[in-house]
């Protein structure tokens, strides 16, 4: 059997269940994962880069395969350095597909020898994204139920 380390890579602002049940998936087939959260220079994030990365961590404490990390530049050159094989991404519904199919192909076209592998969440996780998350909690909605309770805490403190 091979060795597959996998990089699940992404904004995660804020860490929704709709991650986490991707992630729960990920560890169960994949022998490592690195869930890498993108420091993006160009968005101002709701959440620093250590929120996120205190919050994933917490969250992904039940998976000793799982691994939280931090990345910048290009991912195939992180996936490089990291020695993955594998990048895994979500697909909710065909409206993702376009864009993860060009983001695959283009890795691809940069790096032959790695895979993107992906999965799809809970059917009840398939309307949910992160972006939405922080709208209806800047408007004063419920998010229970959509994110982890460490999230929904510290969105809390957010809005507040
Ligand atoms: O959760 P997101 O914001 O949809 O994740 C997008 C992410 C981080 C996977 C993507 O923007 C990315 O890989 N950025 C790193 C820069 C890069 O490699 N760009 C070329 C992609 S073909």
């Amino acid at each position: 059997m091979k060795n597959v380390l996998a990089i699940y890579p992404g904004s995660f602002d804020p860490v929704t269940n709709g991650h986490l049940d991707l992630i729960e998936r990920g560890a169960k087939i994949f022998d490592r994962l690195i869930v890498s959260i993108l420091r993006n220079f160009e968005k101002e994030p709701l959440f620093s880069l250590d929120e996120r990365v205190d919050m994933l961590r917490e969250v992904v404490r039940p998976w000793p395969n799982v691994e939280i990390d931090v990345f910048s530049g290009l991912l195939v050159d992180y996936a490089r350095q990291r020695e993955a094989n594998v990048i895994l991404r979500g697909i909710r519904a065909v409206s993702d597909y376009e864009y993860e199919l060009q983001m695959a192909m283009m890795n691809r076209k940069l790096n032959q020898n790695l895979e993107t592998v992906f999965m799809m969440p809970a059917l009840s996780y398939s309307y949910l994204s992160s972006r939405l998350v922080r709208e209806i909690a800047r408007l004063g909605g419920s998010i229970a139920g959509l994110v982890p309770p460490v999230v929904e805490e510290r969105m809390r403190d957010k809005v507040r």
